[in-house]
């Protein structure tokens, strides 16, 4: 089965920006996660579309843009203008996210749906069949370099029952504390895409980084 690895550029050197992009590459990435902060819905700002139109022109991987902000669909438009490939949006922020994943799709991206550990999955179920890709977030979004919430592998497991059950092809994506101790469990509970900041960032060679996390979820297959 397929895995995809998603390094999230909030832990990269943006004074290298370019090269850690080119690192990714190399270490055979799959997509680059991009998270999008707006210091209200989440404690932390960062950036905006003018970074992502950046980072499209350093790389021709899909862009996997995280909206950790109110109203997500005032930005729809620029960020698929500025090159995303997958526009993600919590469910706490979008009271009509059945509308709000079509028009997502109207304007070009895969649309996908995220939700925080305290959120249960049931606001995602009759959407199933609407979804592109369904991130579990494993921890309280804001921050890079977090503690892995353990309950979230029980989440997972349900999650990827619920996609099947619904016949679902969406992406089972994990984001937060995912590194070489939790992405074998996290890969055996029905995860297929994994985004990991300080683990691939941080490591003494993050570009084999890459393919360790990798080879880490084939053991378990
Ligand atoms: C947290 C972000 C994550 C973050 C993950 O709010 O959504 O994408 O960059 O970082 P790590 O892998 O370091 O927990
Ligand atoms: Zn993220």
């Amino acid at each position: 089965m397929t895995v995809r690895i998603a390094p999230s550029i909030l832990s990269a050197d943006f004074a290298r920006l370019g090269d850690e992009i080119a690192m990714c590459s190399a270490g055979g990435a799959d997509m680059i996660h991009i998270d999008v902060m707006d210091g209200q819905f989440v404690p932390n700002l960062t950036f905006g579309a003018k970074v992502i139109e950046t980072v499209r022109k350093l790389t021709t991987l899909p862009l996997d843009v995280h909206l950790m902000v109110v109203e997500p669909e005032k930005y729809f438009d620029a960020f698929d203008d500025a090159g995303a490939s997958i526009i993600t949006i919590h469910v706490e922020t979008a009271p009509h996210l059945h509308r709000q994943l079509h028009r997502i799709k109207e304007v070009g991206c895969l649309a996908g749906a995220v939700m925080n550990p305290a959120t249960p999955l049931e606001t995602v179920r009759e959407v199933a069949l609407d979804l592109d890709l369904l991130l579990i977030m494993s921890v309280n979004p804001g921050f890079g370099g977090q503690t892995f919430i353990p309950t979230s592998v029980g989440k997972v497991e349900r999650a990827r029952r619920m996609l099947d059950e619904a016949g679902s092809r969406a992406m089972l994506e994990v984001d937060g504390g995912v590194g070489r101790d939790t992405i074998g469990t996290l890969r055996r509970a029905g995860a297929d895409t994994f985004v990991a900041g300080n683990a691939i960032f941080s490591a003494s060679d993050p570009r084999g980084e890459i393919g360790t996390l990798r080879r880490s979820c084939a053991v378990t297959e």
